[in-house]
């Protein structure tokens, strides 16, 4: 027993992407891989300060190998105290939580996301810095630039310690505290919703629901939280039990991945309500019985909403969408006179406007929404607030999404990708529409003229550092859009994503199918691009 010093060689491969360093698991496997990487990050922190640094996961295959090297590196690297999730578990919400309740140096969170698990499948290591959010590009860069020069890294040697018993161990002069993974963050929900309120509605049968925890993280939580907390029956957590390869699946809460959950809400006798997240917890989809919310109608109604619920009853500061997310919540924002602030692609940019005051709730169509009560997105805060709505309306999620509609108008919405391309064509097309942006100011195709055709950037109204090229934008006089983007989390070739956009004022026309109401825009979109052309792909390959 005692503290070792490894020499190794760097790995030339360890810089953190959008979401942390993510990997197949074979490759962290690589002897020496993980330890290299988690050395570049405890070197980059410097030192600790006696502040305790948050550690877990979102359970899948190398989660629990992976932490017990993680906490004797720790040990080695003059951490005093880490604290672990029991059995290596902590969401990534829930993570950021404890970072910011207890003043942590930072956190470290396995977790591949929505990504597959198993020992094929994907793993990955994020690292967020004291206000609970993920590190900033210039923490990440660092990091990378220390694991490029690496030549030794220090571990503890020691039995593993077992993370099944809540309480406190020590690992050489380090202190391992094995917290309850659900209770500061269920302390924090309640905190914001009332859990009286919506625990009645539930036992008292005015509000059924079903929960998709898709054999991801959320598990623990929702059985919990929605179970045992709000007195929903047994059962209505469905694929509870988190496993290592997430049982097969895929955990990414949309249509097509939750297709059991959608059917039950589609089907016979469906429940009033219906949701799921994603691998690590931050993803949310909203169903109601035979009803969808799209997640940019989500963050619009739950603004809308907001001050029926205690944790927003003082109203907003202000809105943050990313700029693919529909407009319909700056229709809210203009209504409440707040701002709404429309940042590129990515929870990070949300970071300084929360941090700064500037914005209570944040969406993005991709499936995420959250709010200042932590730095990450967060699925089952956006659970607890539909909840919570519900309880005080009593009405089914159907009709408050079309009042909302009557209310605002309808942005119909939809998003259109082509996985899988080739990458030299992706570019090809994104490279060739650019150059005819500027002259199409002022064309008219059909009914649609177009006002502004340009490539969005962005400068943060906190730090004014400047973001460019975050996507080709066709915003046409009406306030219809069409976007296009090349996805920045793909694995295979190129994604090209077309996010598609029409505004309808007129209740009676608000009740069409997505695709139909925006079958005009949809033909532009592939003609102004030339799609078909340039893909090959006379469809795309998923329609959200
Ligand atoms: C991750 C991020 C989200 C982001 C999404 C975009 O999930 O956490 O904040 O919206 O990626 O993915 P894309 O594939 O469209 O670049
Ligand atoms: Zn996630």
């Amino acid at each position: 027993m005692g503290i070792q010093v490894i020499p190794t060689t760097p790995f030339s491969d360890q810089k953190p992407g959008t979401s942390g360093l993510r990997k197949a698991v074979p490759v962290f496997q690589k002897p020496h891989y993980l330890e290299n990487f988690i050395q570049a990050i405890f070197d980059t922190i410097g030192d600790p300060q006696g502040r305790p640094l948050v550690l877990g996961g979102d359970g899948r295959y190398f989660n629990a190998e992976a932490i017990q090297t993680i906490l004797k590196m720790a040990a080695a690297n003059g951490f005093s105290r880490v604290k672990v999730g029991q059995n290596g578990i902590l969401s990534t919400p829930a993570a950021s939580c404890v970072i910011r309740k207890y003043g942590a140096i930072g956190g470290i969170i396995l977790s591949a996301s929505h990504n597959p698990a198993g020992p094929q499948g994907d793993f990955g290591v994020k690292f967020n810095t004291a206000n609970g959010g993920p590190a900033p590009e210039k923490v990440t860069n660092a990091i990378y630039e220390r694991s490029c020069s690496l030549r030794q890294y220090t571990i503890y040697t020691a039995p593993d310690v077992s993370l099944h018993t809540l309480g406190e161990f020590p690992l050489g002069e380090m202190i391992v505290e094995v917290i309850d993974p659900v209770a500061d963050y269920q302390a924090l929900l309640e905190s914001l919703f009332d859990f009286d309120c919506i625990h009645d509605a539930i036992t008292g049968g005015r509000l059924s629901l079903i929960f998709d925890a898709m054999h991801a993280v959320t598990g623990p939580y929702a059985h919990q939280i929605l179970e045992t907390r709000l007195g929903a029956p047994r059962g209505t957590v469905q694929h509870g039990v988190p496993l290592p390869d997430f049982g097969g699946g895929h955990p990414d809460p949309n249509l097509v991945y939750a297709h059991d959950l959608v059917q039950q809400l589609f089907g016979d006798d469906p429940p009033v309500f219906g949701a799921a997240s994603d691998g690590d917890g931050d993803r949310n989809m909203i169903l109601g019985a035979n009803c969808f919310v799209t997640p940019s109608d989500s963050l619009a109604i739950l603004a809308a909403n907001a001050t029926l619920v205690p944790g927003y009853k003082e109203g907003l500061a202000g809105i943050a969408r990313s700029m693919p997310t529909s407009q319909a919540a700056d229709r809210v924002a203009a209504t409440l006179g707040i701002d709404c602030y429309e940042t590129p692609t990515g929870w990070k940019f949300f970071g300084n406007l929360l941090d700064a005051g500037k914005a209570t709730l944040c969406g993005e169509e991709s499936f995420g929404t959250g709010s200042n009560h932590v730095r990450e997105k967060d699925g089952l805060w956006a659970v607890l607030f539909w909840l919570n709505i519900l309880a005080i309306k009593q009405q089914s999620v159907a009709d408050i999404v079309q009042s909302h509609w009557r209310t605002y108008g309808r942005n119909y919405y939809s998003r259109h990708d082509y996985e899988g391309i080739d990458s030299d064509r992706a570019h090809t097309l994104m490279t060739q529409l650019e150059q005819k942006l500027p002259q199409m100011v002022g064309q008219s195709f059909g009914a649609y003229t177009v006002a502004i055709a340009d490539n969005f950037s962005y400068t943060d109204p906190v730090d004014h550092s400047v973001s460019t090229q975050q996507g080709l934008r066709l915003i046409f006089d009406d306030g219809s859009r069409i976007v296009y983007r090349l996805s920045g989390t793909g694995t295979q070739g190129s994604t090209l994503r077309v996010y598609l956009e029409r505004f309808e004022p007129n209740p009676h026309h608000q009740h069409l199918d997505a695709q139909v109401a925006l079958a005009d825009l949809i033909e532009l979109a592939n003609q102004v691009a030339n799609i078909q052309g340039l893909t090959g792909r006379d469809r795309p390959t998923v329609i959200t």
